[in-house]
């Protein structure tokens, strides 16, 4: 696991993004693994400007996002298809027929799960899956007690979540109790992993998850046991790990002689 401290949130998505091109660079068609939230809004942000003024190509891609709500259209403001196309997909070049979101209003859930999975595999596997971390430790809606080798299913969510989302609905009974969502096994699959986090609110987690023992009650941790993760965080999201002065002290060295392997030796 490579661990990097940016020094803010702006270096944080450059860097991330700065990694996701590495990536399409080799393999044009490469399968994108995709989170919503606000920790990746910057690194999106960053694609939909190198894709405008540097011409990053996305017109092979195959994208798969991580989960949805239960219940919410694709055209509801709160859904999670609706963020990807306000914050990627609109802007860039992404053929619409490689896009992949769970649909949060299927019928056959269980059905639609393997499906999903089944289009995974079908599409060669993810090469980068991109995650956010929630304040419970949480990966996609990997609650705590979610199977470490969990696949793609529905979910209940926990109080936490709940209310954390809560800020985004006006009437607090709409917020969604349940999702689809990729399992950690699924995620565990993924080529290589990009887990970002930025963030007073996510320092202890964070320490708990990457440094702390490999445990369902913390489902991001069963990322030590992944072979190719890089975190990417901001100073504040790192505060709280024990061996920060060495993760700073490989970024920096990496930045000054080796920046090509930023994101490569793990
Ligand atoms: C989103 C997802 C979640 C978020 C997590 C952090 O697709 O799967 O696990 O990554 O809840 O959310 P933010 O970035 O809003 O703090």
């Amino acid at each position: 696991m490579e661990i990097i401290i940016a020094d803010n949130y702006e270096e944080m998505s450059r860097v991330a993004a700065d990694m996701i091109e590495r990536q399409l660079l080799r393999k044009p068609s490469s399968v994108l693994g995709l989170a919503t939230g606000s920790t990746p809004v910057g690194l999106y942000r960053e694609l939909v400007r190198r894709h405008r003024e540097e011409g990053l190509d996305l017109s092979k891609v195959i994208t798969f996002n991580l989960d949805e709500y239960l219940d919410l259209s694709p055209s509801h403001p709160q859904s999670y298809r609706y963020f990807m196309d306000e914050n990627l997909f609109k802007h860039i070049n992404v053929d619409p027929k490689n896009i992949h979101v769970p649909y949060g209003h299927a019928e056959e859930i269980d059905a639609f799960c393997q499906w999903y999975e089944d289009e995974i595999s079908r599409a060669g596997g993810i090469d980068i899956q991109v995650l956010g971390i929630g304040a419970d430790g949480h990966i996609a809606f990997n609650e705590p007690g979610s199977s470490l080798g969990s696949r793609t299913r529905l979910k209940t969510l926990t109080k936490q979540t709940i209310d954390d989302n809560a800020r985004f609905f006006d009437d607090p009974n709409e917020v969604p109790r349940f999702a689809i969502t990729m399992g950690v096994g699924t995620i565990m699959e993924a080529r290589e992993v990009l887990l970002i986090a930025n963030g007073a609110k996510k320092a202890e987690i964070i320490a708990h998850a990457l440094e702390g023992p490999v445990t369902a009650q913390v489902t991001a941790s069963a990322l030590q046991m992944h072979r190719h993760v890089t975190v990417v965080l901001d100073a504040e999201a790192g505060a709280m790990l024990k061996r920060l002065d060495y993760y700073r002290w490989v970024f920096e060295e990496k930045k000054r002689l080796v920046p090509r392997l930023i994101g490569k030796v793990t």
